[in-house]
């Protein structure tokens, strides 16, 4: 099959990161198509570390085109920083084309999220992803196809000068370095030709008419989605696979196999229900053992045990054809296993997602328990090497989400990786 997305099926950070660099090594395309520099994460090969938060992973793999898809929100001078990394590092040109109606983040979209307090009041990762998206929809951004005109400049002077009318002390934007973003610019513009700034529709279709093998990698996860997620505590785009035809031009009819991504237990950063929750031990156990913190902000992640209720509206939502179990070996060391199987409320029982987040927040988790391994499962190399509690834990998942298990990630390196047949 030549056309497959990876999806993040809970709050995001599920380790996207990781199954899309090994899925994609011999595609031809990768494609983003939500969100911007709010994702992130850490690539580690024989050449260095590279911090990516607009690129995807596959971007170090030779012979791979990657596309940053008009859904997602780009921010020059970070995707500049970026492809210095590249450069510097690793010597490559990365083979990066921008989709020509992508949005751009200006430097007073992160200062206009702190004059909203959306930073504050949603806990987002204030790179003015919101903001942004908001002049999306109120007809008043930029797209990368603008960068290219010889207005553009004196249309952002315009366009800052009326933002600042709307706020009693806009001190912050006075505070612009308009001329040093304007470098920036300029630099994007010697760094990814205007040949390269494409109409991703036509584009793409064209590569999977030829049989071309095409990736599309989501950002954030199907929970944080801003229609079908925890609103108003969601990300302002569509992680899921919905996203892929607003945010890439391609119906997602066209996409053959659809991974969800599903960590082993729950994290969620910032503000918004969380079922499953734990603010003692069992919780701090996991985000040390897991290590984690947002890698884009630093932030330390909540944490919990799994919550089906959650993960199978996610995976019905998306249609998933399969998942990618991530993080198991997370799980060694603990003497038990909790898992929520439904939720109750005002002493029903509730089996199926809430869809305010209102309602959500009064749900309280019902688990069931399982007994729990201490051997280190990193070094498996098939789902037979695992502890039998284990292969119980993975079996019983694969049977109540009714979706194959066909990755059981167990480390952060490649090698850690049972591929199921
Ligand atoms: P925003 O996307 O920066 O507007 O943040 C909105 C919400 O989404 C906040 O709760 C963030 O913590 C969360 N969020 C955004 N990007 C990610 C991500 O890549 N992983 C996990 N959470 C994210």
């Amino acid at each position: 099959m030549n056309t497959l997305t990876i999806i993040g099926s809970q709050w995001g950070d599920e380790g996207k990161g990781k199954i899309a660099d090994m899925l994609s090594e011999d595609a031809d395309w990768v494609v983003r198509y939500n969100g911007g520099p709010n994702a992130g994460h850490t690539v580690v090969d024989d050449t260095g570390e590279f911090k990516f938060h607009h690129l995807p992973s596959a971007s170090l793999h030779e012979d791979c085109r990657v596309l940053l898809g008009p859904g997602m929100v780009i921010n020059p001078i970070g995707l500049v920083e970026e492809l210095d990394q590249l450069q510097e590092k690793r010597a490559i040109e990365p083979d990066i084309f921008l989709g020509a109606r992508a949005h751009v983040i200006t430097p007073y979209h992160p200062v206009v999220e702190v004059l909203e307090k959306a930073k504050e009041e949603v806990g987002t990762t204030g790179r003015g992803i919101g903001p942004t998206y908001e002049d999306k929809a109120a007809r008043s951004g930029f797209r990368i196809n603008d960068l290219f005109r010889s207005d553009f400049e004196d249309r952002f002077r315009d366009r800052l000068e009326k933002l600042k009318e709307r706020w009693d002390d806009p001190s912050d934007l006075d505070r612009i370095e308009e001329d040093r973003f304007f470098d920036v610019v300029d630099r994007l513009r010697d760094m990814v030709s205007e040949a390269k700034i494409v109409n991703s529709s036509p584009v793409l279709n064209k590569a999977i008419d030829e049989g071309k093998s095409v990736i599309f990698e989501g950002a954030q996860g199907t929970l944080l989605d801003i229609d079908f997620g925890t609103y108003p505590y969601v990300t302002s785009s569509n992680p899921t696979v919905g996203g892929i035809g607003t945010g890439a031009g391609v119906s997602p009819t066209r996409v053959e196999r659809r991974i969800g991504v599903v960590k082993a237990y729950t994290t969620r950063v910032g503000k918004g229900p969380m079922p499953t929750e734990d603010e003692g031990d069992l919780g701090e156990r996991l985000r040390d053992n897991g290590d984690e913190y947002g890698a884009t902000t630093g932030r330390p992640r909540r944490c919990g045990p799994l919550d089906l209720v959650g993960l199978k509206f996610a995976l019905d939502l998306n249609d998933m054809t399969e998942i990618a179990l991530t993080k198991l070996d997370v799980l060694s060391g603990f003497d038990e296993i909790k898992v929520a199987s439904h939720y109750m409320k005002d002493g029903e029982k509730i089996t199926e997602f809430p869809s305010t987040a209102e309602e959500l927040s009064e749900c309280e988790p019902s688990y069931i328990t399982f007994e729990g391994w201490d051997e280190d499962i990193s070094h498996a190399s098939s789902l037979e090497d695992l502890p039998s509690e284990a292969q119980g834990y993975v079996d019983f998942l694969e049977k109540e989400l009714d979706v194959p298990i066909s990755i059981v990630s167990i480390g952060k390196k490649r090698s850690q990786t049972i591929m199921v047949d």
